[in-house]
């Protein structure tokens, strides 16, 4: 069965990224009889970002699309949204998961990605979730409630913010004298567990959906 093509969209520092470069290098992606293998393809970024150097270091194609400041916030996100699709497509991606990846997805690359898009977000989701609630923001809101656990969601992206079907989740303890800062370290290392499993939740998935378009890395 053909490896699948996985674009893999980041804004930060990429640690999540790292987890899947280290998954695929370690064989984790390899495949199995009755499912596909994964292949990072490629990383696209929507700003600067020192997960670009991880894909770099990785021997993986890096793609850089800032989002269009001269456009209103709804055109803006469409517009950003229809460049990202044209790479997808490029880069024949079957699955898409955005790993830190902080713009909106908009229009028709749900459409025409539908239920192959994921997203890890750092709470319990439907806690915690929705536009603006991100990185430090989250974990900073999780102790102000006085939440006793938080953790990460893995889901699918549909239309609305944070509100797909969830894959999976991992919790972790909110303890006492936690800062936003102790608390991201322990989701972190979490999350890094949570996004290989759902990358490969996802292959599974997929084994048998269609033929790959296999262009762009081989
Ligand atoms: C992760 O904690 C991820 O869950 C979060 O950004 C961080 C990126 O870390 N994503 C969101 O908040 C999306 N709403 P990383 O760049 O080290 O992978």
């Amino acid at each position: 069965m053909n490896n699948v093509n996985i674009l893999v969209l980041v804004s930060g520092n990429g640690t999540n990224l790292q987890a899947l470069i280290d998954a695929e290098r370690g064989g984790r992606f390899r495949g199995g009889e009755d499912y596909p293998g994964g292949r990072i393809a490629a990383v696209l970024s929507d700003r600067p970002a020192r997960a670009l150097s991880r894909a770099e270091a990785a021997g993986i194609p890096v793609y850089t699309e800032e989002p269009r400041l001269s456009l209103g916030p709804a055109e803006r996100r469409r517009e950003l949204s229809d460049r990202i699709l044209g790479i997808a497509r490029g880069t024949g991606a079957r699955l898409i998961i955005l790993a830190g990846f902080l713009s909106i997805l908009e229009g028709n690359i749900i459409k025409a990605y539908g239920g192959k898009i994921i997203n890890i977000h750092p709470s319990l989701l439907p806690k915690f979730g929705g536009k603006g609630m991100y990185g430090e923001r989250v974990h900073r809101a999780v102790i102000e409630a006085g939440e006793k656990e938080s953790g990460c969601t893995v889901h699918i992206v549909d239309a609305g913010t944070d509100t797909g079907p969830v894959i999976l989740r991992r919790k972790v303890p909110v303890l006492d004298g936690d800062s936003p800062d102790t608390l991201a370290g322990r989701i972190h290392d979490e999350e890094h567990i949570a996004i290989t499993d759902a990358a490969l939740m996802m292959l599974r998935r997929l084994g048998g959906d269609g033929d790959n378009n296999n262009r762009g890395r081989q």
